[in-house]
């Protein structure tokens, strides 16, 4: 345990954008071609697949659970309404020890926002401090603008309060820990 992190024992960071990335001991995140990859999938012992695409075609393999959550890789996807279902099968999953792989196209946005909503919910982590564990995992990630909004009020939903701020930048709303990357772009 460690106060950082809550609930998830920091041996299990791994970074890694190859194959699958490990976010818990029953999470994983990925993009399409690696959630497609039978070896992958068998050799983390994933039981429940989660595509977060409408793009992503999968090849189903039997004795895995599918799901799908057809949501489109825009700022004005609502991705919200979704956040508690797969958070809870996420959670479920976990109970009856299986393990779960999230993916998208690329594991950067869509898939990764869902991973820091069940980290929000069931580890009760502050958004801020799921975002850093996630990337310290998978460090390709970036949820876009709008599911970071989305984010930033499910965060207040479940505890009351804010660690992430929208902000306005040149850009538009941007999450305020962008806030210093937008200024040195802007800068060049
Ligand atoms: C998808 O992930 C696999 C495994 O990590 C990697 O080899 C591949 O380059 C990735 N593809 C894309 C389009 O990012
Ligand atoms: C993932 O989405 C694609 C495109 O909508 C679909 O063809 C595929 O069957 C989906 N996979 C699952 C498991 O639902």
């Amino acid at each position: 345990m460690n106060t950082v992190f809550g609930s998830i024992p920091i041996l299990f960071r791994h970074p890694s954008i190859y194959g699958l990335s490990r976010i818990t001991s029953s999470l994983y995140l990925s993009n399409g071609t690696a959630a497609n990859n039978k070896l992958l999938l068998f050799a983390s012992q994933i039981t429940t697949v989660i595509n977060v695409s409408v793009e992503v075609v999968n090849t189903f393999y039997p004795d895995i659970h599918y799901m799908h959550i057809p949501v489109t890789d825009t700022p004005i996807s609502r991705l919200y309404d979704y956040f508690d279902p797969v958070a809870d099968r996420i959670h479920s999953v976990d109970l009856q020890q299986g393990r779960t792989l999230l993916h998208c196209a690329a594991g950067i946005s869509r898939s990764a926002a869902l991973c820091l909503a069940y980290l929000m919910k069931y580890h009760a982590m502050s958004l801020v401090n799921a975002h850093a564990w996630v990337k310290s995992c998978r460090p390709i990630i970036r949820p876009n603008n709008g599911l970071w909004r989305q984010l930033v009020q499910y965060e207040y939903k479940l505890f009351g309060t804010n660690t992430v701020r929208m902000v306005n930048s040149p850009l538009g709303l941007i999450p305020d820990l962008y806030e210093n990357e937008v200024r040195i772009m802007i800068a060049f």
